[in-house]
Parts: structure tokens; sequence; C-alpha cells
């Protein structure tokens, strides 16, 4: 029977994070009698046994506080930067979580730290994952924690862009988080009646885009909002993108792949302002005045919606009842109004992205 917990947040931060810990927390402790403590800054905090307590009193009163009391890092146990150099720091976790006696690790991410709990799950140790992140794409799950607040904020800023773009006849293009998946834009689009929505999904022709703005204006609609994710691309961009990538995965020798990695970062450095470029192109293909706002940190922080809270609260409730059952090694998703635990095997390497073929894009 498990006595000892830790929990672990690694990642971007998510609104639902707090919630998540408290959910585990006192069910862990309440239910079960369990013993919890916390590791600071994510994998690096493991490595570093730096810890937090984690009692009734600290879990006390932070479900509705945004970011994570443990505090958060993108660390991988494998590729840890130390000083001048990235080592691999597996051993060094794994004497934390030996000196502590834990009978297993929590860990609250997305799909990056699903991958790094598997790798330690692999080198011997007891863990579990919770999906969080507001990209809503890690695989294996209904939904993550931090979206919906996520989505709440981004549709409160577009309903905001709305009636400045009305006032000046401009056009707004508002740039939402999400590089490979459009969840976020594509939901926080149709909730806030965008006008066009682009994402990484699906590449966009800007001809098509200028001629769908040019109409609305002859229709009486001189102002119209562009909702774009930061990873969304025009056609042409997205070929040179997948060339430069199939050539990276393709070269062969030091050399070669030297030049085609240059390559690929070349690419992606000059596709680093495309809002910005979207938004100048816009102007000269339409004639309107274009503006930009990017959303950026401001759709992750703050306090959850009460639909994260209820997520990340049950999904951290289940979490504690299933290593009470001695199950490890699995990603407790959100299943309908239930949870589900899917081996992490099953959840790693995989990203959810918007299918093509997906009611809100046939929706918007
Ligand atoms: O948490 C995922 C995410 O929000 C992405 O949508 C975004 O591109 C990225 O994090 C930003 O990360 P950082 O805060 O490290 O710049």
């Amino acid at each position: 029977m498990a006595q000892s917990i830790g929990i672990l947040t690694a990642g971007g931060d998510s609104p639902g994070l707090n919630a998540a810990i408290r959910g585990v927390g006192k069910a862990a402790i309440g239910a079960y009698g369990m013993h919890v403590i916390g590791f600071r800054d994510g994998f690096r905090g493991l490595m570093q046994d730096r810890t937090m307590r984690l009692s009734g009193s600290e879990l006390s009163g932070i479900l509705t506080v945004g970011g994570t009391i443990l505090g958060t890092s993108r660390d991988k146990p494998n590729k840890m930067p130390v000083g001048n150099e990235v080592l691999d720091m597996t051993g060094a976790m794994i004497d934390t979580y030996r000196k502590y006696n834990l009978d297993a690790l929590v860990c609250l991410g997305g799909g990056g730290t699903a991958k790094n709990a598997y790798h330690l799950m692999q080198s011997g140790l007891n863990v579990i994952t919770l999906p969080k992140t507001i990209d809503n794409d890690v695989a294996m799950t209904d939904m993550t924690f931090g979206f919906d607040t996520a989505l709440g904020i981004a549709t409160e800023a577009i309903d905001r862009l709305h009636s400045t773009a009305h006032s000046h006849h401009r056009i707004i293009v508002v740039e939402l988080m999400g590089h490979n998946a459009g969840w976020l834009t594509l939901g926080a689009g149709l909730s806030g009646g965008a006008d066009v929505i682009l994402i990484p999904e699906l590449p966009y022709d800007i001809q098509v885009v200028a001629e769908a703005i040019k109409q609305r204006k002859l229709r009486g609609s001189g102002f119209s909002i562009v909702a774009v994710s930061e990873g969304a691309l025009s056609r042409e961009d997205a070929a040179s993108m997948a060339h430069a990538r199939t050539k990276k995965k393709e070269a062969e020798g030091e050399k070669a792949k030297g030049k085609a990695g240059a390559r690929l970062a070349t690419l992606e450095l000059q596709m680093k302002d495309r809002t910005l470029n979207l938004s100048r192109q816009l102007e000269e293909l339409t004639g309107l005045e274009s503006r930009v706002t990017i959303l950026g940190h401001l759709q992750r922080g703050g306090t959850p919606s009460a639909a994260d809270r209820l997520l990340a609260t049950r999904l951290g409730a289940a979490c504690a009842k299933l290593i009470h059952q001695g199950v490890f090694g699995v990603m407790v998703a959100a299943r309908g109004d239930g949870a589900e635990p899917v081996p992490l095997g099953e959840v790693v390497g995989k990203r959810k992205v918007v299918p093509l073929d997906h009611e809100w894009i046939q929706t918007a």
C-alpha cells in the first residue's frame, strides 16, 4: 500500500495546476493516509532534492490561485543543463526518490512531461501523470486542464478587440498561443466570432484571407478580426518548413546534418515575425489599416475557470485513488465525466492536433 508520494509540476505553467496539486494531496492524505511532498521547479527540483512540505495547510487556499506553488521548469531528466554542460541526471533523481522512500511520483504536465515521466518509469520509478496545458494537445485525453481558462481569456480578448476594430474600420490580427495545435485559436475564434481563423494544422493562402476580408467590406463590414495561432503558416512557408525538416531528418554525416540544421534554424528565424508580416500583407492586399495584438502569456496567467478547477480536482482525486490501488505508469485521462488510466507508452510521442474533419472546423 502506497504510503509516501511526491508531486512535481513541469513544462509551461497552466491554470488549474494548484487545483490538481490540491486534489491529489487532499485525497492522498485525507482518504488514504499518505504522506505527500512536493518537488520544486519540475524535474530540476527532483534532481537537486529541493522539496516543499505538502500537508493540509499548504494545500489550503490554493484552489483559485494561478500558476503553480511548486514552481516549474522545462528541464528534462536526461538532458539537464548543469553548469556549462547538458547531462543525464536520471540517477540523481532516482536517488532523491529513494531517499524519501517514495511509492510514487506524480508529474503534472503536458506531452513533454509525460515523455520525461515515461523515461523515469523505464528507469524503475512508479510514476503517474496528469494532463495539463492550455494547448489541449495531449493525446489520449478528452481535455487538458488549463485549456478552458485560456479559452475564456482569449475569447474575452477577441470580444474586446471587436469594438475597437469596428470603430476604426480596421483589421485586427490577434495572435494566440499554440505552436503545433490550433485548439485554442479555433475555440476562441469560434466563441469570439473571429472573421478569419488560422491554425497550424491548415496552412493558409494569403490571397484567400485577403479576399474574404474584402468581401466583408463589400457587404458593409469594414472591419475584420483575424485570429491566428502562433504556429500557423502560409502554404508556401509550410512547404519550405516541411522540406527543411525532411532534409534534416534525411541528412547523413556531421557536415550535412549541421547544414540542414542551420537551414531549418534560419527559416524559423525568418518566420519569427510572421504575425506582423501577415498583418502587413493584409494591409497591402486589402487597402485596410491593420493592427496586431499578441495575447502571449496573458492566456496562461491568473485564476483557473470553474471548469478547470473541477477537471483538475477530479483528475487529482482519481490519481490518488489509482496510486492507492497500485496503478502506475499511466496518465490519468479525462473521459467524459470520469477519469481513466492510460498507459504512458500510449501517450508519449503523440500530439493531439485538430483533425481536419473536426466538427469545430466544419462549424467555422
Ligand atoms: O504551455 C504551452 C505553451 O503555452 C505554448 O502554446 C507556447 O508556445 C509556449 O507554451 C510558450 O512557452 P514559454 O512560456 O516557455 O515561452
